[in-house]
Parts: structure tokens; C-alpha cells; sequence
């Protein structure tokens, strides 16, 4: 007999940023380099920071108790939390457990973190949709929250300009057949794992004096071959994943892309034909947030009233892996 596949579809939304907005103007006084390199190469202006007390939990419950509020839905009613970090408060336990502790969710609901470099809010959501469809979820907290000023290098710059801190969560419920996550489409290529990866720390190469030394608990970035690897993935996905859902670019409302660079935004929205006004971008503000920049960009556009009931929505994100992925939903 077959089971019924059920629609999951996001019933609420929310964030959380910490206060410090740091300028490119201070950055001018950490770093070797102007406000103007900064905004020409990446379109961004201004990013948040944690500061030494806040962790990456701490943004994830505001932002999922935001979230969960939005919905008008109690933090007893969640059935599964998934956390997708690059930035866990620790190696272990996971961040989504200590999330689940401090909202008050019942021991019985699941708790996990999940990696995939900046992609992991779309596998995050793919994921949590999979247990609604399935049947065996009825409410699933998703949410991607990110502390990567704590793993940069403050003295590399071709990297330390670039991320910053934020939290953004959705609640996944059953929706009407025809709404909701239509399809998703995820991707990786194991053999670009260099171009982007924090070395040490794990059991590869644990800490030890030397990884200190070697500052190789930072963030390394190749960011020419991430750049090239990005524009070239973005549409693909982005019409990859229209074509699962029978869709085509021209049906496309709005297009909410991984807030890396916008000048991997821009072609992007060229290629997919898609009008500025209808991408969201608000990298200039936060940088990249890596897991978070997607459902930070989402809240934004849903409550300025961007995206509107009915609207097709496509989201693509791409990160460390490497990976990529999308999602395309229907408001
Ligand atoms: N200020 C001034 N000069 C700088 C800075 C800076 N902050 N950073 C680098 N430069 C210099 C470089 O040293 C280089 O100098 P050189 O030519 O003398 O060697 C020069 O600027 C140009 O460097 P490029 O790397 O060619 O600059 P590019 O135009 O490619 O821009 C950037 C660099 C912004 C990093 C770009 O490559 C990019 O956006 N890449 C993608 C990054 C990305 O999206 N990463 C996130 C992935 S998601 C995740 O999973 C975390």
C-alpha cells in the first residue's frame, strides 16, 4: 500500500543578530585594507559580531523561539530540532540539543546538528520537510545560526572582511497539497574539500601547540576558486530544481540566494533572468552568514512583504564541501 506523501510548507519565521555592527571603516584600522576594496569586491558595508559571552546557541533559540512565536506555535509541540552550524557551541553535544534544553522541547523530540558548509540551512530544510512528508514528524524546528568571527583570522584579510554572526530559524508543518517545498536539489563535490575548510580541530589534526601556532583552527579560503565554483553553480541549481518542480525561470516571485558576495548574486539573477528587485540581497548588512544568510534574507522578505501568499520562491545556497543546493517553494 502506498503512503500518503504529505506537503511540508514553513509556518514561521524569525532571527536573531547580535547588536555590534562592525563598519568597514574599523576594519580599515584591524586589517590591511580600505571600506571601498571591501564594498567593490562584495557589496558589503557593515556585518554583526558576537561578542566573548554569546555563542552560537545563544542566537539559535532567540531566533527559534522567534520563530516559533511567528508560527503560534508552543515549544512543546516540536517534534525535531535540527541545527545546521559551522560554528557548534562545541565539538559535542550538539548545538540542537542544548537549543532543545533551553526552549523548554520535550525530551521525546529528535536533536541533531547537521554540516555542509553554508548550504546547510537548504539541507536542513530538505531534511526536516522528509520527516513531515514522511509522516513521522508533525511540527520541526530548522534553523541555521552561525559564530564565525570566533573562527576567523583578525589578521588575514582576504578573509576577516567578509562573514559575520546570525542566527535564523523556520517551523516546518504539513501544508495544503500543491504549497509548500515543491522540490530540492542537493549537490557536493568532495574534491574542492580544500578551497574551503577550518584544518584543525577535529580528529585529522587535533589540537596541539603547532595547530595553534600555525593558526590552522581558522578559516582558510581559496576565494578565487570559491568564487569561480559559486557563479557557475548558482543557476545551475536554481534551474535544476525549477525543472523538478515542473517549473520554469519565468515562473519565478522571488529568488532568496546564499548572501556571499553580490557579485555572485548578480550573475546569478542574469542568468535565471530574474529583475534585481525580485533577488533578495542584504549582504551589504550582515556579510556572509554562512548558514543563517538564507532564512536571515527569508524573514527580511517576509515581513517587508516581498513575498506574498501564492509566490514562488527559490532559494539556492553553496559553501564548504563543497556543496550546493536548492529549494523551491511555493508561499
Ligand atoms: N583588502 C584589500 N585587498 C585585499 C583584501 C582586502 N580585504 N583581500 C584580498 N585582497 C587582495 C589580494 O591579496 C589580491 O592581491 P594580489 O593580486 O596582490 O594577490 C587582490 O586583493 C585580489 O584578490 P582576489 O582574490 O583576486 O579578489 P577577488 O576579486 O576574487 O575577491 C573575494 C576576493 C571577495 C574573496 C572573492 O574571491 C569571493 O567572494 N570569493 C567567494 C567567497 C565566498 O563566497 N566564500 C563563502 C563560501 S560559503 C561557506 O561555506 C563559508
Amino acid at each position: 500500500m502506498r503512503r500518503e506523501v504529505l506537503n511540508a510548507g514553513i509556518v514561521g519565521v524569525g532571527v536573531c543578530v547580535p547588536d555590534r555592527i562592525l563598519t568597514n571603516a574599523e576594519l580599515e584600522h584591524m586589517v590591511d585594507t580600505t571600506s571601498e576594496w571591501i564594498f567593490s569586491r562584495t557589496g558589503i558595508n557593515e556585518r554583526r559580531l558576537t561578542g566573548p559571552e554569546q555563542a552560537t546557541s545563544d542566537l539559535a533559540t532567540v531566533a527559534a523561539g522567534r520563530a516559533l512565536t511567528n508560527a503560534g506555535i508552543n515549544p512543546e509541540e516540536v517534534d525535531l530540532v535540527i541545527v545546521a552550524t559551522n560554528t557548534p557551541d562545541m565539538l559535542m553535544p550538539a548545538t540542537a540539543c542544548m537549543v532543545q534544553e533551553r526552549l523548554g522541547i520535550k525530551k521525546s523530540a529528535g536533536a541533531f546538528d547537521l554540516a555542509a558548509g553554508c548550504t546547510g540551512f537548504v539541507h536542513a530544510l530538505t531534511v526536516g520537510s522528509q520527516f513531515i512528508a514522511a509522516g513521522s514528524c508533525r511540527t520541526v524546528l530548522v534553523i541555521g545560526a552561525e559564530t564565525l568571527s570566533k573562527m576567523l583570522n583578525w589578521e588575514d584579510r582576504s578573509t576577516c572582511v567578509l562573514f559575520g554572526d546570525g542566527a535564523g530559524a523556520v517551523v516546518l508543518r504539513t501544508v495544503p497539497e500543491g504549497s509548500g517545498i515543491l522540490a530540492f536539489k542537493l549537490y557536493s563535490d568532495g574534491a574542492g574539500g580544500p578551497h574551503l575548510l577550518i584544518p584543525a580541530g577535529g580528529s585529522r589534526n587535533p589540537a596541539t601547540r603547532e595547530t595553534l601556532d600555525g593558526r590552522l583552527h581558522f578559516l582558510q579560503m581559496n576565494g578565487r576558486e570559491v568564487f569561480k565554483f559559486a557563479v557557475r553553480v548558482m543557476g545551475e541549481a536554481a534551474e535544476e530544481v525549477l525543472a523538478a518542480a515542473g517549473l520554469d525561470k519565468s515562473d519565478i516571485d522571488f529568488f532568496i540566494p546564499h548572501q556571499a558576495n553580490i557579485r555572485i548574486i548578480e550573475p546569478a539573477a542574469r542568468r535565471l533572468g530574474i529583475p534585481m528587485e525580485k533577488v533578495m540581497v542584504n549582504v551589504n548588512r550582515y556579510g556572509n552568514t554562512s548558514t543563517a544568510s538564507i532564512p536571515l534574507a527569508l524573514d527580511e522578505a517576509v515581513r517587508d512583504g516581498r513575498i506574498k501568499s501564492g509566490d514562488y520562491v527559490v532559494m539556492v545556497g553553496f559553501g564548504a564541501g563543497l556543496t550546493w543546493g536548492a529549494v523551491v517553494i511555493k508561499w
